[in-house]
């Protein structure tokens, strides 16, 4: 095939991705809108006084989304992982209209935790969709693609909340995530249906059919192919599978500890403590500390682009050890730094660091263990157990996500602020000794490769050999 076919196949997969993922800027923006909301949603609905309700604003969505991510196995299992991100689409969409008219505290609550379910389904079958349809050469920039999206969300939501804020037009704020959702359920409809599932229900001709308008040549289509056949011969699947089979057990374990490490490197904590950390550092207005987030949502996209551009070079683990590094340093100093910096006008050094601290944490999570935790979690479940192997972690990275952020205020009246830090800075560390033990590396190896060395008993550590 010439090049011509070669380039025309390329430009499919990467249209294909980018509609999908238009999922991951739903994740990020539904995530990211509520930090700049809730402030005015408290003055309208008069709950100064109502920490309990408060909390529960902010983290109806993270409950919402963990159950999404269980019940999003099973729906895409059925559904397949297009219409999954279909029924997504819609609930993002009837979700962010009933949220933005809501006519009380209660009705957005539950809205939020609406809106939830569909960033955890959206969560668990965009990655598993990207995985399945990109070229295993690239498979790795386009997962990490997602988390671009991801952060591309947040900055936008941030960006949005503070220009909406000089209305305090909070019912703007969340209403304008309808438009994105929009296009993600236009861009979904055009998206093919992912070969590997198409395959895993018999519909062979029709896998094919995919395969031969995304691959570029026939002998991939057929390679492909064979080895989508060849994975599909282990009938158990889910639950079963994870009670017989040992090896299964240990890829869904391997998944759960990626999440939980994606979520102990104290991520959302950082971004939630971000405006704090701003002010400590001596910018004291609202509107500095707006701008602050919106600086700090530029960091955390740039900063995923080293991430895209060295994951399937270098290779998965050195970038997590070199991630989680910087983050155990950057998170210890902000550590030292928390007693040392207090808010004043004059500027000095220690303002500085810990502004230089926040990003440098961000730039650590952004090119390592935000994207990577997605890229593994895909890549390291055996076909018949994808399912319910990733729905375990994405559920897991739900759940973590909310007992940390719900737990965070409570552990800095506990240890203070200081040692909170320095708890997280440690957590980082444990991390790079799992790491060490645990994480295969997947670079440029086939899942069908990964699938067999699991199965064959290898370590998890090598089953990326
Ligand atoms: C994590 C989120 C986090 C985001 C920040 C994602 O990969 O799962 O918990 O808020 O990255 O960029």
């Amino acid at each position: 095939m010439g090049s011509e076919e070669r380039s025309s196949a390329n430009k499919t997969v990467i249209i294909v991705c980018l509609l999908a993922a238009i999922a991951g800027l739903m994740f990020g923006l539904d995530t990211g809108v509520i930090s700049g909301a809730k402030q005015f949603v408290v003055k309208e609905f008069g709950l100064e006084g109502q920490v309990g309700l408060q909390g529960w604003l902010v983290a109806s969505l993270t409950v919402g989304a963990a159950i999404g991510a269980v019940l999003a196995g099973w729906i895409s299992f059925r559904l397949g992982r297009k219409y999954s991100l279909l029924l997504a689409a819609v609930i993002f969409v009837t979700g962010s209209l009933i949220s933005a008219f809501a006519p009380n505290i209660s009705v957005l609550i539950f809205a939020r935790a609406f809106i939830g379910l569909a960033v955890g389904i959206a969560s668990y079958a965009t990655p598993l969709y990207l995985a399945e349809i990109a070229p295993e050469k690239i498979r790795g920039s386009m997962i990490s693609f997602y988390q671009l999206l991801i952060t591309t969300g947040l900055l936008l939501a941030y960006l949005s909340d503070t220009y909406f804020s000089y209305w305090e037009a909070w019912r703007w704020m969340l209403g304008v995530v309808v438009f994105p959702a929009i296009i993600l359920f236009f861009g979904v409809i055009f998206v093919p249906r992912s070969p590997r599932w198409l395959a895993s229900k018999g519909r062979n001709s029709e896998a094919l059919a995919v395969l031969r308008k995304i691959r570029p040549s026939e002998d991939e289509v057929q390679g492909e192919f064979g080895e989508i056949q060849e994975g599909l011969k282990i009938t158990q699947k889910g639950w079963s599978l994870f009670k017989s089979n040992g090896n299964f057990r240990r890829s869904v374990g391997l998944g759960m500890l990626l999440q939980i490490m994606q979520q102990v490197t104290g991520i959302n904590i950082i971004l939630y403590f971000a405006p704090e950390i701003i002010k400590m550092a001596g910018f004291s207005s609202v509107e500095e500390q707006m701008w602050g987030s919106v600086l700090v949502g530029l960091i955390n996209v740039l900063a995923t682009f080293i991430a895209i551009s060295v994951v399937d070079k270098w290779g998965r683990r050195p970038i997590l050890f070199l991630g989680y590094a910087i983050m155990a340093f950057s998170m210890a100093v902000l550590a030292v730094l928390m007693n040392k910096v207090v808010a004043s006008d004059t500027l000095s050094f220690m303002h500085y660091l810990s502004l230089v601290m926040l990003a440098l944490f961000i730039i650590g999570f952004a090119m390592s263990a935000g994207p990577l935790a997605w890229v593994l979690c895909s890549e390291i479940q055996p076909l018949q157990g994808r399912d319910f192997g990733v729905t375990v972690s994405t559920a897991t990275n739900w759940i973590m996500n909310m007992i940390l952020t719900a737990s965070f205020l409570s552990l800095i009246a506990a240890l203070g602020q200081a040692n909170t830090f320095w708890f997280y800075a440690l957590l980082n560390i444990i991390c790079i000794v799992l790491i060490w033990f645990f994480v295969p590396e997947t670079k440029g190896i086939s899942l069908e490769k990964i699938e067999a060395n699991l199965m064959s008993g290898k370590k998890l550590r090598d089953i990326g050999r």
